[in-house]
């Protein structure tokens, strides 16, 4: 039994990684129904942990709350608070998030909610101009874009109901880091370029970002003070640390001082939601993945389902892309017309997620010709802004988590409530604010994510597990509406044998319904597959720039070895395995 390194050592990963420790030896004989040993031998636990993470620090803040003794759940606070901390572009304490988790003891597998809800006033009027149009400032930047944060909840709620540790250490590498600073790296200093005009409209903003004089620059180092405190007192205080007295006070005024409008009850009243997973087999896969307000699990289940009907290894590159293209434009039509909050619509998940419906969906797929998605007119421009982060761990008991955190856009709403080192999110936009009108993603929807007090927005973010008799994976990935499709292929991908790093490199293509067409990253289509594609009817937007930023980790029972993998479009992710000390092969 060893250890995977090969894929590490190519990354030039193999440095970063902890040291060796040593961890839970399981019974490594699993039984048959008779008691007699089964055969092939599996693990019943793995070889210790494997976090793989969007930044090198939020890595080592998980493993290091490992080799405290703190399980998957007390490393999902660290590593969270501390991407909170080092990617304000992607998520944060002003944000959301989704937890998806495996309860090694109890075997559950539970979906914590920690979506953002739809403050009180704003309504869909109030996202509107004077010609009754989107107000797209509105709805992305600012006081108004911003949902009541959960990403906080989500902490205090890990760490009490699932973990071994209190918040005071699992927060500990958290605030360090912001008190401490880190180094600038180079996506924090281009995407505040690219959001500055925004970002310096807001006096907290100014306060954190330029308190040196100017904007952050690579190399120099970027220290959240008010941030480290925030931290401290969620640490002791919990829940009330963040959503009643100090830092609740300074939120509110901070949104009332910029022209918006949160009530003290809001978020007083916020909480996280648990909730049943969606779950499905593919293959021989039990797949685990986000429900509604994701519309990601309904969808995967849809796509992975059609899917099944078509041996994917036995098709050429252009019939091959044509029913995955297809599969997903079916996907992400119903995501529009049906999904939402499942606290207020109702939904028909049973129906959509039915091998019934995949039957009849995959009935409607021509062999030889595309399905044009005809309803909107235009190609709707490429997405510049995108950010949101995910993190996957497994650990030595065989806890699982898969999580995906977001303020949704390059740093969220662009707007620091002063006092607090907190960002705000701009997750209003992933409501359907105005029926019909794409969002920043280039979705739309209907009544069904329509704003409402207290509802959460639809996302598509889709933290995911996948599970064989002899592997297991947790994948995930940011990309606002290219996340379920990216996960997709992540799957398709561990199905045909792939290794976690070759899951998070592979190239990706991408079709949403509308806009009409399939979106594909260099190298992901050759010139003869979009010629075989475009003379079927299909529209074929090749080369497009790379997206996403998926990161994997997985474990062998076979030969009880853990491996991960992290997205080579982002040179900052980092993974990190413990454990392999202590098995020799
Ligand atoms: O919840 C969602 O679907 C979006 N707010 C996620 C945003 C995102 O992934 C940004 N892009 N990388």
């Amino acid at each position: 039994m060893r250890v995977m390194l090969r894929t590490l050592a190519t990354l030039g990963l193999l440095a970063s990684m902890l040291p060796l420790q040593a961890c839970a030896q399981g019974d490594s004989q699993a039984r048959s129904a008779d008691g007699s040993p089964a055969s092939p031998r599996v693990a019943a636990h793995p070889p210790g942990a494997a976090i793989a993470s969007a930044h090198g620090l939020s890595t080592d803040a998980g493993m290091e709350i490992i080799a405290q003794g703190g399980n998957a759940f007390d490393a999902a606070v660290a590593v969270s608070s501390t991407l909170s901390v080092v990617e304000p572009i992607s998520s944060g304490l002003g944000g959301g998030g989704f937890f998806l988790l495996h309860d090694a003891r109890s075997g559950r597998d539970v979906f914590v909610d920690a979506r953002e809800t739809a403050p009180a006033a704003a309504t869909p009027e109030a996202f509107l101009d004077a010609n009754g149009e989107l107000d797209r400032d509105r709805s992305v930047n600012g006081p108004w874009s911003a949902g009541i944060p959960g990403l906080p909840a989500a902490l205090v709620h890990l760490a009490e109901q699932y973990g071994q540790l209190p918040l005071s250490k699992s927060l500990a590498p958290a605030i360090r880091i912001a008190r401490d600073g880190f180094p600038v790296y180079e996506r924090l200093a281009s995407g505040y370029e690219r959001r500055r005009e925004v970002m310096e409209r807001y006096r907290g903003s100014r306060e954190l970002f330029l308190a040196d004089g100017d904007p952050p620059k690579e190399g120099e180092v970027f220290r959240q003070p008010d941030l480290a405190r925030t931290l401290e007192l969620l640490a002791e205080k919990g829940h009330d640390g963040f959503y009643r007295g100090d830092v609740a006070g300074k939120l509110l005024a901070a949104v009332a001082e910029e022209g918006g409008q949160w009530e003290a009850g809001e978020l007083a009243g916020y909480q996280v939601k648990e909730r049943a997973p969606i779950q499905f087999d593919y293959r021989g896969w039990k797949v685990t993945t986000a429900p509604p307000p994701s519309s990601g699990g309904v969808a995967m289940a849809e796509i992975l389902q059609v899917l099944e009907g078509w041996d994917l290894g036995e098709l050429d590159a252009v019939h091959r892309t044509h029913v995955i293209a297809e599969a997903m434009r079916r996907a992400y039509r119903d995501r529009t017309l049906y999904l939402g909050d499942p606290d207020f619509v109702e939904m028909p998940i049973a129906r959509l997620t039915s091998l019934d419906y995949a039957a009849g969906l995959r009935a409607g797929i021509h062999p030889e010709k595309a399905t044009p998605s005809d309803l909107l007119p235009g190609q709707l421009a490429p997405l510049e802004d995108e950010e949101t982060t995910h993190f996957s761990i497994i650990d030595a008991q065989g806890n699982r988590v898969s999580a995906t955190q977001t303020v949704n856009l390059l740093y969220g709403s662009g707007m620091v409530a002063p006092g607090t080192g907190v960002l705000l999110n701009n997750e209003m936009d992933d409501f359907a604010l105005r029926p019909g009108t794409p969002n920043a993603f280039g979705v739309m929807g209907y009544d069904a994510n329509a704003p409402e007090p207290g509802k959460r927005m639809l996302s598509s973010m889709t933290p995911s597990f996948i599970e064989s008799d002899d592997r297991v994976a947790v994948l995930g990935a940011p990309g606002g509406s290219r996340i379920i499709t990216q996960v997709l292929l992540g799957i398709l991908a561990y199905d045909e044998g792939m290794s976690p790093q070759e899951v998070a490199a592979l190239p990706r293509i991408h079709h949403q319904w509308m806009p009409d067409t399939i979106a594909a990253e260099p190298g992901a289509l050759d010139a003869a597959t979009v010629r075989g594609l475009e003379a079927m009817g299909h529209t074929v937007s090749a080369g497009e720039r790379q997206w996403g930023n998926l990161q994997t980790v997985s474990w062998d029972k076979r030969n009880d070895t853990l491996e991960g993998g992290t997205d080579p479009r982002n040179p900052v992710g980092k993974v990190g395995i413990s454990g392999a000390a202590s098995k020799v092969p």
